[in-house]
């Protein structure tokens, strides 16, 4: 099901930018994890398009980061089925990449090299360099690329963190709340360099949020887990990039609320 509302044109380089990166379709039935007797994610079915931004929303210990950490091969669940899809219909295993709320960032390496850490070992020095300049200049830090993480801000460092990410051209790219812990301004400017990145690159992008309006702001759907199971999957039809106080997005947050709160079950 795919739920972006685009004009042909930006359809298409959407679709061209998947094909680039290598995004993948993500395909998940029947999943279920337990740890012990705590059955955390009961029976999650769930199918993603390839190049979809989805944000995935709901109460604390709901199972969030359990499902991306599923998907990113941290975790092993204990049943239902997981595939993946290249957009050419075959069986993939995408590179996925994930990032958290902290930076996780290397103090002893520059910003450059913390960047470079998500090439992996190997990479020829005048690709390694390269892909770091073009990365850095995608999240807008080139002039940071020399310098410590200890001098950067908050912001800055969770730009690194995502530069760190992208640079090895992730198909999908899980984001564990990664804009918890700024303050609400930055979070909007890094809000608007996740949507520009992800329509330039066209990576599958599974967003966890606290945040209801930065769900409905950067997603094409918005799935609501509520005790391990989806309880909402809404669709948010409308065209990237989106203008802040929009009277009809501001509805849709409130139908998220009440299917997080428990009222649109009876
Ligand atoms: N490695 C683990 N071992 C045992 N229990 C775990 C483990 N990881 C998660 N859990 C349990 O699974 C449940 C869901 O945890 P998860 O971290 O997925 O929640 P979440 O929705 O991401 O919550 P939050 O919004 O607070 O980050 C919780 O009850 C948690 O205690
Ligand atoms: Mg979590």
């Amino acid at each position: 099901m795919s739920v972006t509302v685009l004009d042909r044109p930006r359809r298409e380089a959407r679709n061209a930018a998947s094909q680039v990166t290598g995004a993948a379709a993500i395909h998940i039935k029947g999943l279920e994890k337990s740890f012990g007797s705590n059955r955390v994610l009961r029976g999650i079915d769930l199918d993603i398009p390839a190049g979809q931004f989805v944000a995935v929303i709901g109460k604390s210990g709901c199972g969030k980061s359990t499902l991306l950490r599923i998907l990113m091969g941290l975790e092993e669940p204990t049943g239902g089925h997981l595939h993946f899809e290249a957009v050419d219909g075959d069986d993939t295993q995408p590179n996925t990449r994930i990032v958290f709320q902290e930076p996780r960032l290397l103090p002893w390496l520059s910003v450059a090299a913390n960047v470079a850490v998500g090439l992996g070992e190997g990479v020829p020095h005048d690709l390694l360099r390269k892909e770091t300049v073009s990365v850095l200049s995608e999240v807008q830090l080139s002039e940071k690329a020399g310098e410590w993480p200890s001098s950067l801000s908050g912001g800055q460092k969770q730009r690194v963190a995502l530069a760190r990410a992208l640079v090895s051209r992730p198909g999908i790219l899980a984001l564990d709340e990664p804009l918890g812990a700024l303050d609400a301004l930055t979070r909007i400017s890094m809000q608007e360099l996740l949507n520009s990145v992800w329509r330039e690159l066209g990576f599958t992008a599974v967003l966890v949020t606290h945040d209801v309006g930065e769900a409905v702001h950067l997603a094409d759907r918005v799935v609501v887990l509520d005790e391990g199971r989806i309880v909402l999957d809404l669709a948010i039809p409308y065209p990237h990039p989106r203008p802040y106080g929009n009277p009809a997005l501001a509805e849709l947050e409130g139908q998220l609320l009440a299917a997080i709160l428990g009222e649109a079950r009876g």
